[in-house]
């Protein structure tokens, strides 16, 4: 049987080592409690010391250190880009820059590494404003805020490197567009990209996109993208986007994701990051499963083709997060409604619950140990079932004072 590892651990790489699993041994490095309590071999072994036929590398952070690099020099099959490649999501000055090159449509930006500059350019600007650190902030890096003062105060905050450290010293200052998100994946080989069916994540802590932005906490797929935008995100987007990493010499396998902002002038790109989303991997994988090896490993290999398009209905995954989340969570709240195999105590027909940060509480529970805490998913015929049945299933669960929203795909579904 084909050996696949999936480094990481969190509800991302619980959702594709149980779609892997399907059909593949699968180990996950780190993993954690509840990914293994599904059955699923967790180890601390480094990936570059298990055998694999295939190294699915689930977060940015080694990427961007070159992990790939390592394990492609060894002979081993890899989904995810080199430390080149990697750069498009590991510094947004770099990822700007290459925008410019390939004459992507994204928000007109500044980078500065200067209070003073950076502050004459915010005061040119009209709201709302953006300002993103220039390194990798687990998600949490970029304010979008109305209030000048407030933006002009994390300006100086992340220069400063108090709020941010390293990753903060430069920060990129952008336009503010205005329109509705949504979360492209393409599986890319090098030459070719495939797209998985579109998706949404929700970013912001509170109903109603009030609040922090966070890691996401809850998505659904597929969420609607009409041909007309279809067709100008591969040509004006996704097409350039390839001949300038061929031009770059970037031989890119793995997962472009493309974050689009759909404005009133047409689709734009927000950023890519070059891994699977999380949570919109907890949606797209129960849609994808059957295809789901066989994809990947195609895609690391440089050949990919479509990914089959068959009618595998909808999903949709609402987090639950610890208290205090995404500012200060506080760990080990108990959670209950699980059984040991860290799935629902009272079962529910397509449902998933990936754990994206849970321990042993070492009487046969489990604790929770991160912010996103579980990532509750269910896959049905209709959005609008997924979506009752995700609920369903997330009200059996209780974590005291946990932190999530009740309006996960509300408006499509
Ligand atoms: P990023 O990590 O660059 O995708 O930013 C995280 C989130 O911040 C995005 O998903 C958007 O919700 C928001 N955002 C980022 N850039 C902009 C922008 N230029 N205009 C409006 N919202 C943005
Ligand atoms: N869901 C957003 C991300 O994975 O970056």
């Amino acid at each position: 049987m084909t050996r696949v590892v999936v480094v990481g651990g969190g509800g991302r790489e619980h959702a594709l080592a149980w779609g892997l699993s399907a059909a593949a041994d699968v180990v996950v490095t780190p993993g954690n409690d509840g990914i293994a309590a599904h059955g699923i071999t967790c180890t601390s072994a480094p990936a570059t010391e298990l055998d694999a036929d295939l190294v699915v590398v689930g977060p940015e952070a080694p990427l961007v250190a070159g992990l790939a690099d390592e394990l492609r020099a060894r002979g081993v099959a890899v989904l995810g880009p080199g430390a080149a490649g990697a750069r498009l999501e590991g510094s947004k000055a770099y990822l700007k820059e290459f925008l410019a090159a390939a004459g992507v449509a994204t928000a007109a930006h500044g980078t500065f590494d200067d209070v003073d500059a950076a502050l004459a350019y915010l005061a040119t600007m009209t709201p709302p404003y953006v300002i993103k650190t220039d390194g990798l902030a687990a998600g949490k890096g970029v304010l979008v805020t109305t209030s000048h003062a407030e933006a002009a105060a994390d300006v100086a905050a992340k220069l400063s490197g108090a709020a941010f450290g390293a990753a903060g010293r430069r920060v990129v200052i952008e336009e503010g567009l205005v329109g509705t998100e949504c979360s492209l994946m393409l599986l890319c080989d090098g030459e070719r990209a495939a797209a998985l069916v579109p998706a949404q994540d929700f970013k912001r802590v509170g109903d109603g996109d009030q609040g922090a932005n966070t890691g996401g906490m809850g998505a659904f797929a597929p969420r609607a993208l009409d041909a007309a935008t279809r067709a100008r995100v591969d040509a004006e987007i996704v097409a350039p986007t390839l001949v300038e990493l061929r031009r770059r010499h970037i031989d890119y396998r793995g997962v472009l994701y493309a974050g689009l902002m759909l404005t009133d002038q047409g689709p734009k790109l927000l950023e890519y990051n070059v891994r699977f989303g999380d949570p919109e991997t907890q949606v797209l994988v129960p849609l994808v499963r059957d295809d789901l090896l066989a994809t990947l490993a195609a895609t690391a290999a440089g050949h990919v083709d479509a990914v089959p398009a068959r009618d595998r209905g909808a999903a949709v995954t609402v987090v639950l997060a610890s208290p205090g989340y995404p500012e200060a969570p506080q760990v080990g709240g108990p959670v209950s409604g699980l059984g040991p195999d860290g799935q629902l105590a009272d079962p529910l027909e397509g449902v998933v619950v990936f754990h994206a940060g849970t321990r042993h509480d070492g009487s046969g529970g489990f604790v929770a140990a991160g912010g996103r805490v579980l990532s509750v998913t269910a896959h049905a015929p209709t959005l609008a079932e997924a979506r009752a049945r995700a609920y369903e299933a997330a009200g059996r669960i209780d974590l005291p004072g946990m932190v999530w929203r009740h309006d996960i795909a509300a408006g499509a579904a």
